[in-house]
């Protein structure tokens, strides 16, 4: 299986590298000054920002993780439940609108300038100042602020939502997915310091870790944690003592243990149901710890979880830096936090046994019966349908002053000639011309619907506007 980047690792590391030309860029797209309108908000375009699409926008509305008798939206269900069973502390936010601005959805965060996930061939930008949030953390700073402000008395807040990522195209990725963001807060008792009783939040960070511990410890299924604890290279915030960084990590760690032992409890009862030779299920679960990199929380980690044979990522977090609670207008020394960001849509195509994530957009009935609110079952693929490939093969320009064209660009062409169907684009072939030094790529376009047969004749007009757009907009030599 591919890897994919559900939860994305805005780590310095992820620099795209995909453009296929140097020439410095003059335009992306040209949507003329034509009002956008989003969810009954209108924005006006930015010539050189503009990329994100009309067919993008009509994927704006559909909230599937508020559907109850939707994969994404039962898994959604289940962690909430799961993660407030301890002591009820998390309120949910599930209705924010998916325009943000790049202050919520990078600067607030502490994201440098040049971080290349603020890139237009990684972000679906409205204009300079508006774009579709990439991940929930998008919401951390408000939601803060109205933990800050005695809104909610609750200590800890959820946000799940829908995201949106330029990508490639094929049966794990769609540029929408869906990801549930999770908040944990303590204030500080910072009288006690000077006295020689226990400050109270660590009495109470002691409590809540020993309530979530006990709830572990009843799980049916047992997660077996590979956890190196030491900071190298994972260092801690000055403000926060060892102590409690040693609390709001393992409360941090545990809560997410707890939600994947019962997520995953969930899938391995199915499989002992429906299975002959159920002693080859596991009864327990490999998890890993992995020291990680977020520019807002410090130290930070991911988590893996061993399934089928290989190591999923599932989740990123770490202890909120305090320069997020401080702007959203925490006293500094005042608080502690932790925050995790996880992936729905890759956790329940495992669970549902979900082979292609096209089939989470689809409105076909067939698929739309299949799953009941609170219960993880099995998908039953209804037919499937045959796929026809066409290779588009295409010379580079060589000319200055021409569009730079990424990856993502050319699968942003034939999402929005052909949606969802295209099953995948891959990269086929790829050389230079030895004497003329002209670099020539081929990418193989796979057609296949999700509900019905396709005839030759529509795929050949798919295919057609797409090298139409390809050499309109990029200037390619088609071949
Ligand atoms: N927003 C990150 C992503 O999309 C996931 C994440 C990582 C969220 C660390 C967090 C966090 O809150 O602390 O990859």
């Amino acid at each position: 299986m591919l890897h994919i980047k559900y939860t994305y690792k805005y780590m310095a590391s992820r620099i795209p590298l995909k453009y296929w030309c140097s020439q410095v860029c003059s335009r992306l797209y040209s949507n003329g000054s034509k009002i956008i309108e989003i969810g009954g908000k209108k924005y006006q375009p930015d010539g050189n920002f503009t990329n994100v699409t009309p067919s993008m926008i009509s994927l704006t509305g559909r909230s599937l993780h508020l559907k109850d008798r939707h994969p994404v939206g039962i898994l959604r269900d289940a962690i909430e439940n799961k993660l407030n069973s301890t002591d009820n502390a998390f309120l949910a936010y599930n209705t924010y609108k998916p325009v943000v601005s790049t202050y919520e959805n990078f600067d607030s965060l502490g994201f440098p300038k040049d971080h290349p996930g603020r890139s237009k061939s990684d972000t679906y930008y409205v204009n300079s100042k508006y774009l579709l949030r990439t991940h929930t953390s998008a919401h951390e700073l408000e939601c803060f602020a109205k933990a800050k402000s005695g809104e909610t008395n609750k200590p800890g807040f959820l946000i799940s939502a829908d995201v949106y990522r330029r990508d490639e195209i094929d049966r794990t990725h769609y540029p929408v997915f869906h990801q549930m963001e999770g908040c944990r807060i303590w204030n500080r008792d910072n009288t006690a310091y000077t006295s020689n009783v226990e400050p109270g939040h660590i009495t109470k960070m002691r409590e809540d870790l020993k309530k979530l511990e006990q709830q572990l410890h009843q799980q049916q299924t047992k997660v077996v944690v590979e956890d190196d604890t030491s900071l190298d290279g994972n260092p801690k915030q000055n403000y926060m003592t060892d102590l409690e960084v040693d609390l709001c990590s393992k409360h941090l760690k545990r809560s997410i243990e707890l939600v994947i032992s019962d997520v995953f409890h969930r899938k391995l009862e199915s499989l002992r149901k429906t299975n002959k030779d159920a002693s080859e299920i596991p009864t327990e679960l490999q998890v890993r710890w992995i020291k990680a990199y977020f520019p807002w929380t410090a130290p930070s980690w991911e988590i893996e979880v061993w399934w089928q044979g290989e190591w999923l990522e599932l989740c990123g977090c770490g202890l909120v830096q305090e320069d997020v609670l401080k702007k959203a207008g925490y006293a500094p020394d005042s608080t502690i936090s932790w925050a995790f960001g996880l992936g729905l849509d890759r956790i329940a195509m495992l669970l549902f046994e979900i082979p292609d994530i096209r089939l989470f957009w689809t409105q076909d009935e067939r698929f739309q019966k299949q799953f009941q609110k609170g219960i993880i079952n099995t998908f039953k693929p209804y037919s499937k349908y045959p796929s026809t490939m066409r290779d588009v093969a295409f010379w580079l320009p060589q000319t200055e002053n021409v569009e730079k064209i990424h990856e993502n660009d050319l699968m942003e062409i034939v999402r929005n000639a052909a949606g969802d169907l295209v099953e995948s684009v891959k990269l086929v072939d790829e050389f230079v011309h030895p004497k003329s030094g002209k670099k020539s790529l081929c990418y193989r376009i796979n057609y296949q619907s999700m509900d019905r047969n396709l005839t030759n004749n529509e795929i050949n007009a798919l295919q057609e506007e797409v090298r139409n757009e390809l050499s309109r907009k990029y200037n390619v030599h088609l071949r």
